[in-house]
């Protein structure tokens, strides 16, 4: 058991790679506090994970929800939080020309925004030790035509791992974030993105398939254990290799 007594939040926790990560945490001996804005999802997700984990709904871009969320998971479970998974997060096609400002900043204000209101709202409640982990993406690195606001917005949280990891680590926190390429999610529904075209960019993946999302939670639970005792302002590509691996 890799997290036996730990309380962690991960937030996007009713679908994709943040419920397979609650599950994980689970079975590793964490109480868990997942969160999302879809109430009925958020609680089938609840009951499917069982006694251990408590639904809080909660936007991950407004501070008073996240501090909200904090309160609410402290209290309940009456300890100090030691993991922070920051991992809801939204996706959207945002081609330059047909895409106006509004619409380029309500990708940053969840996927970047969100992540700042996770973090700093959950400070005073941390445990000492503690883990934060960010889920980043591999399109942090690769320029991705008509993904703009989406590869923008996760280049700036692999960046605010690092800076995070700067900021706390006299404190006992670390701060790592994860680059997973392609994981076989909801993600893809909203995009309108067809199996057709999904099949092609697993064809270009080294090793040819998606990632379950349970592999991802795997790279996640690495780091937020002590196994990564010593791992801080670092990203971890979960990629199959896309990012290591020349084509040619
Ligand atoms: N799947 C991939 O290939 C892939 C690759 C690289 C990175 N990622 C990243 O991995 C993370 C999880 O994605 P996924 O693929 O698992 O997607 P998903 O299945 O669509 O899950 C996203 C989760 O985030 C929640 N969420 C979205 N916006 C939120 C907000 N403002 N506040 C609180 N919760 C919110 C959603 O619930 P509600 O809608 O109910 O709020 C849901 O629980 C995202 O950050 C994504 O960018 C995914």
């Amino acid at each position: 058991m890799q997290l036996e007594h730990a309380l962690a939040v991960v937030t996007g926790g009713s679908s994709g790679i943040g419920f397979a990560t609650a599950e994980r945490f689970v079975a590793e001996g964490a109480r868990v506090v997942i969160s999302g804005r879809n109430a009925e999802k958020l609680q089938q997700a609840a009951d499917k994970l069982g006694e251990n984990a408590l639904p809080v709904i909660a936007n991950a871009a407004n501070p008073e929800d996240m501090q909200r969320l904090y309160q609410t998971a402290v209290g309940h479970f009456q300890c100090d939080v030691d993991v922070v998974v920051a991992n809801a997060g939204i996706s959207r096609q945002t081609p330059l020309r047909e895409t106006t400002l509004q619409q380029f900043s309500d990708v940053l204000d969840i996927n970047v925004g969100g992540v700042y209101s996770t973090v700093r709202e959950a400070l005073p409640f941390l445990a000492r030790p503690a883990s934060i982990v960010l889920v980043a993406s591999l399109a942090a690195s690769q320029g991705t035509k008509n993904f703009s606001a989406y590869c923008a917005s996760k280049a700036a949280v692999v960046s605010l791992a690092k800076c995070f990891a700067a900021d706390l680590v006299e404190l006992g926190v670390r701060v790592n974030s994860i680059s997973p390429g392609v994981a076989h999610t909801p993600i893809f529904d909203t995009l309108g993105i067809s199996e057709a075209q999904l099949l092609q960019w697993s064809n270009a993946i080294p090793m040819k398939r998606p990632a379950e999302p349970a592999e991802v939670a795997a790279a996640i639970l690495f780091l937020a254990s002590n196994a990564s005792g010593y791992v801080t302002g670092a990203d971890l590509a979960v990629d199959g290799g896309m990012s290591g691996i020349s084509p040619f």
